[in-house]
């Protein structure tokens, strides 16, 4: 088995809202191991986000329980100091909302190259021609006039590749990608996750690849962890999940994906939506919208069980393995 990277123990994030209190992320388990991509799904609101800000040290949400350590370092009690240090060095992450992790007042070639000249102790210079070829790296066209220009002088889907081009210029352990391709078109797509390929073998950079598009899912991960309602229901590994997926909402999702096989059967969509965060109170948070419910699903909340060697779930129509009959 190879070495844990980063480990969450029962994570809980929590937001103080004027509604109260919203449990975002409510008690999450993830492991990721060197050199490996690790694939977090779910619907929209179920916490991917939260997750991986918390980890960073980012959210602006309170961790009230839980442990995160990363190289075996507690990083819940390092000081905001040590934090930075971690942080663009051994641990990047390129963010779903590229706007806000660019610096307005700095040039490109200036944010790209502080990190660089900080993390990888490079001379002003040498740090310059990196950010240059780092941009060239993520397809960025012009990149030595790109490197003095401003954020806001660039499009969206550039700016995203700045920030892609930012992340992965140190050579992190760990590359933490919140839907990274998700606003750019296909081309420019395939080639980021190339990029993120070769830093992974170059540099045995583990990814924690969160993301929508399944298909992606598929291409890059080792191992796929199903979010839901700021849970982890179901872990396998990817191949495992895509041909024997067992809990309800994961086989819903896996029914959700567009078919390319000609077919016009009308795409599946899982009734019902992801419940507000601190609105249910008792049982299974999936048992309002799944077909297979029963009385013990709205009672109580079943634990992640591993049902199969390497294969977690978190319902109550699978046994824990060794306690089947
Ligand atoms: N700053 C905040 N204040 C209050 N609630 C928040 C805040 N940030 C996130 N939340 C809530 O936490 C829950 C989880 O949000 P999160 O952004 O992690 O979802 P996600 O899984 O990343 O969704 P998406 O796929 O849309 O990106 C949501 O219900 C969201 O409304
Ligand atoms: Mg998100």
């Amino acid at each position: 088995m190879k070495p844990k990277l980063l480990e969450i123990k029962g994570l809980k994030t929590y937001f103080q809202t004027e509604e109260g209190v919203v449990p975002a992320v409510d008690g999450v388990d993830i492991v990721v191991y060197e050199g490996e991509t690790v694939g977090i799904v779910g619907e929209s609101g179920c916490g991917k986000s939260v997750t991986s800000l918390t980890t960073m040290r980012l959210t602006p949400g309170k961790v009230v329980a839980g442990s995160i350590s990363f190289q075996e370092r507690d990083l819940l009690a390092l000081s905001d100091e040590e934090m930075r240090k971690v942080r663009g060095n051994e641990m990047a992450m390129i963010f779903q909302e590229p706007m806000t992790s660019l610096n307005p007042v700095f040039t490109i070639g200036q944010q790209i190259g502080e990190a660089i000249e900080i993390h990888m102790q490079y001379s002003k210079q040498q740090a310059r021609a990196r950010a240059i070829d780092m941009l060239k790296l993520v397809g960025i066209p012009r990149a030595e006039q790109i490197v003095d220009e401003y954020p806001h002088q660039l499009s969206g889907g550039m700016r995203q590749r700045v920030m892609i081009a930012m992340a992965m210029s140190c050579n992190p352990k760990l590359l933490i990608a919140d839907e990274p391709t998700t606003a750019l078109d296909v081309t420019i797509q395939a080639q980021i996750l190339d990029l993120m390929r070769e830093l992974k073998e170059k540099h045995n950079t583990a990814i924690m690849m969160i993301t929508h598009d399944l298909g992606v899912v598929a291409e890059m991960c080792d191992r796929v962890i199903v979010m839901y309602a700021g849970k982890v229901v179901e872990e396998a590994d990817v191949v495992t999940l895509f041909t024997n997926p067992k809990h309800p909402y994961t086989q819903g999702l896996m029914k959700s994906i567009p078919r390319l096989n000609g077919t016009d059967e009308r795409l599946y969509s899982i009734k019902g939506s992801v419940p507000i965060p601190g609105t249910l109170r008792k049982g299974c948070t999936f048992a309002p919208r799944c077909e297979y419910a029963t009385d013990i699903c709205r009672q109580e909340i079943p634990e992640l069980n591993e049902i199969e060697d390497n294969h977690s779930c978190r319902c109550w129509l699978y046994e824990a393995k060794g306690e089947q009959a």
